[in-house]
């Protein structure tokens, strides 16, 4: 028996022609990691990734030390990666001006602001009020785009809440349309707890078409909890969206939402375009060496089934 280590490639009608992969890995797959990961290992994995063709690679927070202990290293991990940190394709999280600060002294010239359509999880993660958290960013994103840099918001809990259940999708909209206004170039339209199912994705798809905001500003954030990460992001595929965030060997989750798991894994999703025939620049064998090294640093096995099909 011989076992494929590359789909056959089957073009499906309405498919963008080109995907860009957002790789969330370093930020979102090691900042719930209990164990803190040295920072040598993150600079490696981040380098390792570049060297695999993701183009777009998300590094780290500049949130407080004791909000995120493991991203404590932020300032470390951007030195140790020297001109390769900088870019418009090496974001970085930033949730107020403190931290803007601190990303400009490192060089940085891509930020992501990340809010909340809920006021529970508003309060949780970022210790505010939506409206008080709006008000937190717009500083932040004046200053960044006044600067010249790419703004990215996020938008967390847009298919419903640990603790508020599910979300009205025009509660989601409103949030995300108040992102946007403050002028940001992207919206990342989060499943954090991951529950969403395809129909869900494509009317809130359509109902932000409707506020203004089109796929070609709209990035896919799917946690994949309960496994509808794929087929979500499938679907949004089909509605025209063509960034998609992953994380490499599906690490990742949220310390200020404990239902939330991995994110999507970047092998898993990179094997369905190549089967799509959709571009993408990333070189499968590469990453699946990546995932399989950085299991080893962080002691378990890789969460992606791509990665665990190749390797048996
Ligand atoms: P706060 O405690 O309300 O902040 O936190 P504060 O303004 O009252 O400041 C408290 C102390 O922190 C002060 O120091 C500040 O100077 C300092 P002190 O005077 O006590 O010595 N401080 C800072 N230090 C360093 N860097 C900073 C900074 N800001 C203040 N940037 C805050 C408010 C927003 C900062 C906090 O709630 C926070 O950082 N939250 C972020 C939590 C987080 O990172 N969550 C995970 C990322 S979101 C996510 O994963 C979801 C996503 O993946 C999408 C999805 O899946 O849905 C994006
Ligand atoms: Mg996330």
């Amino acid at each position: 028996m011989t076992t494929p280590s590359l789909p056959m490639v089957q073009p499906m009608p309405g498919m963008p022609e080109r995907v860009t992969i957002y790789e969330v890995g370093p930020r979102d797959g090691l900042q719930n990691e209990k164990s803190i990961v040295p920072v040598d290992v993150k600079a490696d994995f981040v380098r390792r990734l570049l060297a695999a063709g993701l183009e777009t690679v998300e590094l780290t927070s500049f949130v407080p030390h004791k909000w995120v202990p493991q991203l404590g290293d932020a300032e470390e991990l951007l030195d140790l990666l020297g001109p390769a940190a900088t870019g418009e394709h090496r974001p970085v999280l930033v949730p107020n001006e403190r931290g803007l600060d601190r990303a400009l002294d490192k060089g940085v010239t891509a930020i992501a602001i990340f809010g909340s359509a809920t006021e529970t999880f508003a309060q949780k993660n970022l210790n505010r009020s939506v409206a008080d958290s709006v008000a937190m960013f717009s500083p932040v994103v004046k200053r960044a785009l006044d600067g010249g840099a790419w703004v990215r918001a996020y938008v967390s809990m847009c298919f419903g809440d640990p603790w508020e259940g599910p979300v009205a999708i025009e509660q989601v909209v409103d949030v995300c349309a108040r992102l946007m206004d403050l002028g940001c170039d992207q919206l990342s339209i989060g499943d954090t707890i991951g529950v969403g199912t395809p129909g869900h994705v494509l009317r809130l798809l359509d109902a932000l078409d409707d506020a203004g905001i089109h796929t070609d500003q709209i990035a896919v954030h799917f946690h994949d909890t309960y496994g509808q990460a794929l087929g979500n992001t499938m679907a949004a595929l089909g509605r025209g969206v063509s960034v998609v965030d992953a994380s490499t060997g599906g690490l990742g989750g949220c310390p200020y939402a404990r239902s939330a798991t991995g994110n999507l894994a970047t092998e898993d999703l990179v094997w369905a375009l190549d089967g799509l025939g959709i571009e993408h620049g990333v070189d499968l064998r590469a990453l699946v060496d990546t995932s399989t090294w950085m299991a080893e640093q962080l002691g378990r096995p890789s969460a992606s089934r791509v990665v665990r099909a190749l390797s048996a």
